[in-house]
Formats: structure tokens, sequence, C-alpha cells
């Protein structure tokens, strides 16, 4: 399997050193061939190298390429990473993606486009880095009527938050060090103002309610405006902070009712969360997701939520996965998740 790579930053160089040192992994993984990458500077200093002329600027190319097979979309931002995404899987190309922006505004358009073309499109490094979480709610919790969603699943907020906690610090000192650490989006605001961690909740609340969530649906609200005062306080009265993301459903839909609206919660923002509460030793970089239904009840997912190798590991496994299924020969309409839906308000 051919792997065309667009972008070489954070979690590209992460899923380039996978793929160039297989040794001690599953047999599958060395059968993926990293075959071209594409960046925007090809003078800029890098933790792992590309041989010869296998790094290009020419991301067009590497997404036509007859000989490549699998497009792997770590580059982030909205455009042009739709676009070579769309453009790759008019090619017939399999896509692996980490870009939950993307995923959030134009998924319909993608998996459809995917459908069409027969292409397995994979989204688990998208939320929550690396904690699988996309699959199970696909598939080992399929059966479950699903009641809520919670999560702290930005992890450069919560590292910021964390630290706050601990050492009371500087807001932007603890920000910079969390872009140098490689946890933050290109640009930070998406972060800090909770947009992120309302992109990733609009794409778990799809899979958990199975139907298309619309970004302007989700409330969002960040944590510029928490301060170490505010911290100390919740610390003294038995909470601590957290940003929360939830996409909860209060009862059951009326199929056939204009209110349906109303019944589905979908908000981001700083939360007190009493420190005997799961979520509430949840600190740094991590992650967690805290996900009720019926029949399985409560389940909480715990790890890494951003970072290099985390993030690495989720696309890694996609590609594993995705190299699985076409040996298999399993049909990849059964893996578009965002097209499954199950209640009418959401499918219009
Ligand atoms: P980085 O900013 O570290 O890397 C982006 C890479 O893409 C760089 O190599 C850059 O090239 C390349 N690139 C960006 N825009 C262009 C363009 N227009 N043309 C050519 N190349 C381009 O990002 P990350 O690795 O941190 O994130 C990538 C994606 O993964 C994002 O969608 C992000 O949301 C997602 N993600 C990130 C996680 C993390 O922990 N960082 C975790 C989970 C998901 P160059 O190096 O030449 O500048
Ligand atoms: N910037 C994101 C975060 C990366 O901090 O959670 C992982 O999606």
């Amino acid at each position: 399997m051919r792997v065309g790579l667009l972008g070489l930053g954070t979690v590209g160089s992460g899923t380039a050193k996978i793929l160039l040192d297989p040794a001690h992994r599953h047999p599958l993984v060395g059968q993926i061939e990293l075959a071209r990458v594409g960046v925007r500077s090809l003078d800029k200093p890098r933790s792992v190298a590309i041989e010869g002329d296998r790094l290009t600027t020419d991301l067009e190319s590497i997404v036509s390429d007859p000989t490549i097979d699998v497009v792997v979309e770590v580059m982030g931002g909205l455009e042009p990473a739709r676009s070579l995404i769309l453009k790759a899987i008019a090619h017939g190309k399999h896509v692996v993606t980490a870009n939950k922006a993307v995923i959030a505004r134009y998924g319909d358009e993608i998996f459809t486009a995917a459908n069409e073309a027969g292409v397995y499109v994979m989204l688990e490094a998208a939320v929550a880095g690396g904690i699988p979480v996309i699959q199970p709610l696909k598939q080992a919790l399929g059966v479950n009527r699903i009641r809520a969603v919670t999560g702290i699943i930005n992890g450069t907020t919560n590292y910021i938050l964390t630290r706050m906690q601990r050492e009371g610090g500087d807001f932007e000192a603890i920000l910079a060090d969390a872009q140098r650490l490689g946890y933050a989006e290109a640009d930070p605001s998406a972060d800090v103002d909770g947009l992120d961690a309302a992109d990733k909740i609009a794409i778990l609340a799809s899979l958990a309610f199975g139907g298309r969530i619309k970004l302007s649906e989700v409330y969002s609200e960040g944590i510029r405006h928490v301060t170490a005062a505010d911290i100390a306080y919740a610390d003294r009265l038995g909470f601590v902070i957290k940003l929360l993301a939830i996409a909860r459903r209060d009862s059951d839909f009326d199929e056939t009712s204009d209110q349906a609206l109303d019944q589905l919660q979908l908000r981001v923002h700083p939360t007190l969360v009493p420190v005997s509460h799961p979520l509430a030793s949840v600190n740094d970089v991590y992650n967690a997701i805290l996900i009720e239904g019926d029949p399985i009840g409560q389940v909480m997912f715990f790890g890494p939520g951003a970072g290099e190798g985390p993030t690495a590991s989720a696309v890694v496994s996609d590609l594993l996965n995705l190299a699985a299924n076409l040996r298999a020969g399993t049909t990849p309409k059964a893996t578009n998740p965002l097209l499954a839906c199950s209640h009418q308000h959401y499918c219009k």
C-alpha cells in the first residue's frame, strides 16, 4: 500500500517515523510504503529524513499520483486541505485524516464523495489524539442508545488549566509551552476559544446520535477569561475548572416535531467539575470521553489527547485497519459514519 503524506509537522513527522521504521510492529505496517511527502517549505529542518525526491511542495501531484493508494492528510487548516482530500477521493484514493476542522464542516461532502468513489475515509486521529473513540462509537458501542457524550477533548486547554491549577502560572507562557510541545493548533485561538473542542464534539455527536450535526448548533466558549483566582476559588469549594464538551440528549426525539433541536444540547465551556467526578482527575495533555448509553451505562475513554506519538498512533492504526480491510475485501460504504442517519431532523 503506497502512501502520500500531506504534511510533515508534529503529526506527519510521527507518522513518517513509524512508517520508515516498522520493525517490531504488526507485519502489515512493513507493507505500507511512505511513497511521497508534501510540505510547504523544502528548506525547513525536519526531525525525520525524507530521502531523495520523495519530499515535494507540489501537493496536487501527490493526490493525482496513480501509484499512490492512500492519502494521509495531516496538514491542517480548511483549504487547501478540503480540496486536496476531495481530489484524492476523485482519483480513487483512500484517505486518512486528523483534520477535525475539515471533517466537522465538510464531513458530509467528503463522505458522500467517498461513498460514491467506493473509498475509505478514516479519522480516528481527528478526535482526542491517541484515544480510540471513533471506532468504538461506531462499532463496539454500536448497539447502544447514547444519552450523552461528555469530554475533555482539547489537550492544549487541559494542559493550560492543569498548570494554572498547580502553579497559578501565566496563561501566555503556558500556552507557549503547549505550542512548543506540538499540542496546539497552528492558530492556537482554535484551542483557547473552544472551537477545536466544538469541531470534535460535533463529530462525536454525529456518530453518537446518528445524524449530521451542524457546527452552528454547538455553543462554544473558551478559557481566555478563566483566571488563577477562579481556579483557586473553585479549589476551595471542592471543584476543578475543566473545558468540557457536552452532547446530551435530554429526552426521546419526536420524529414529527420541529422542536427536536431543543432536545439535544451541544456545548463547550469551562465547567466546575466536583473533585470526586472521574473527569476531574484528567490532567495535563490527557483527554477523556465519558459516554452514557443504554444498555452500557457509563464507559470512559482516557489517554493522551495530542502530541506527535499519540496522534501518529491513531493515524498509523487507521492505515493498518485500512490495509486489513482492503486485504479482506470489505466494502468501504459500511464504514462511512456520518452518512448513517437515524433521526430525521439531522438528515434534512
Ligand atoms: P503542523 O503545523 O505541525 O504541521 C503542518 C504540516 O503541514 C507542515 O509540515 C506544513 O509544511 C504542512 N502544510 C500546511 N499547510 C500547507 C500548505 N498549504 N501546503 C503545503 N504544506 C502545508 O500541524 P500538526 O501536525 O500539529 O497538525 C496537523 C493536523 O493534525 C491538523 O489538522 C491538526 O488539527 C491535527 N491534529 C493535531 C494534533 C497534534 O497533537 N498536533 C493531534 C490531533 C490532530 P511545513 O512543515 O513546510 O511548514
Ligand atoms: N490542538 C489539539 C488539542 C490537537 O490540543 O487537543 C489534538 O486534536
